[in-house]
């Protein structure tokens, strides 16, 4: 496992959600199929969010009840509440996934509550989960930087990872929600929360606005963490936190971690063609940094 990396594909979500065109049921399946065809381990498939908030992610239902399963892939969706929590449970989702934003403006936005609200909500869901069995992650969104507040302070990061785990989060999705973090900023928190909460209970979540989610990853890698959402041909950015671009590309995070001697799993050249499948669904899928080398390969 040591030099293993978990790639979770967000495109299906994060990627689709902020699109000016919405893909059908049909569009999206297909997305999701290449990516499991190209070996990718998880993939966050949709949400269940209210559809007027965010209409790209209407019909996460019948997504879910269409996939592929049996073949060893964690599918994910994301919940902002307990609506979306009953609609998961009932769906048996493998992995559900809260989102707190370490800042409270972010949160007003995203979700129509302060911190200290989707907390409370946050430990009423987590409560359900555990009599009901279900695996709920959490995402701790805008961990370096808030498109509001600016610089957000490590002691809010930290308290809010605390209170989640101790709740019953499964695991704890770091998130640099608009593209702000730099490396060393990156190193330093990564590696405080490695010690503090161990790193195999974290993933890390970048988006590329400038340009340094591969850097990033690099960063969090030396930090210890093995986990990370990257969305395919970079496609992304969140409807509520303005100035955010895509995610970090998957082709190139799986270049540069299987560079460094990790394996993934995922075969490039189905990627590539995942890649190539997501730009001609939404049109706007720029392909990760590295797509043209990629190609000659
Ligand atoms: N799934 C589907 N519909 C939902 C829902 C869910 N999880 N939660 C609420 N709704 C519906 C309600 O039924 C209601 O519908 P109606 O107007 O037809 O009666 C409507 O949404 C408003 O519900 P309310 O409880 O008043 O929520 P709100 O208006 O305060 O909005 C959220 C809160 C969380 C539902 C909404 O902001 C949302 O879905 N945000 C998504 C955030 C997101 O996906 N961000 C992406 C980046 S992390
Ligand atoms: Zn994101």
């Amino acid at each position: 496992m040591k030099n293993h990396i978990v790639i979770n594909d967000v495109g299906p979500r994060d990627g689709l959600q902020n699109q000016p065109k919405h893909l059908s049921v049909h569009e999206r399946l297909t997305l999701i199929n290449a990516l499991v065809d190209a070996g990718l381990p998880a993939i966050e498939v949709g949400a269940f969010v209210s559809p007027k908030a965010v209409p790209a992610m209407a019909s996460t239902d019948e997504i879910y009840a269409q996939l592929p399963k049996q073949n060893g892939v964690e599918y994910s969706v994301l919940i902002p509440n307990p609506k979306g929590f009953q609609t998961g449970a009932a769906l048996n989702v493998s992995t559900m996934s809260l989102v707190v934003a370490a800042s409270s403006t972010m949160n007003e936005k995203n979700i129509r509550m302060t911190t200290a609200q989707a907390m409370s909500m946050c430990f009423d869901v987590l409560g359900r989960a555990k009599s009901l069995e279900r695996n709920v992650q959490a995402y701790v969104a805008t961990a370096w930087a808030c498109p509001f507040e600016g610089a957000v302070n490590k002691s809010d990061v930290f308290q809010v990872t605390e209170e989640l785990l101790k709740a019953g989060a499964s695991h704890i999705v770091v998130a640099d929600t608009i593209g702000a973090a730099a490396p060393d900023a990156v190193y330093t928190l990564m590696s405080e929360m490695a010690v503090e909460f161990g790193a195999q209970n974290l993933s890390c979540h970048f988006h590329d606005t400038r340009a340094m989610g591969v850097a990033n990853v690099y960063a969090a890698i030396q930090a210890g963490v093995r986990r990370f959402d990257a969305s395919i041909g970079g496609l992304g950015g969140c409807p509520f936190a303005p100035g955010a671009t895509g995610n970090v590309a998957t082709e190139d995070v799986v270049l540069l971690v299987e560079q460094m001697g990790f394996e993934t799993g995922v075969d490039m050249k189905k990627l590539l063609e995942a890649s190539d499948l997501a730009t001609e669904l939404t049109g706007t899928a720029r392909g990760g940094h590295a797509k043209a080398w990629l190609k000659q390969q």
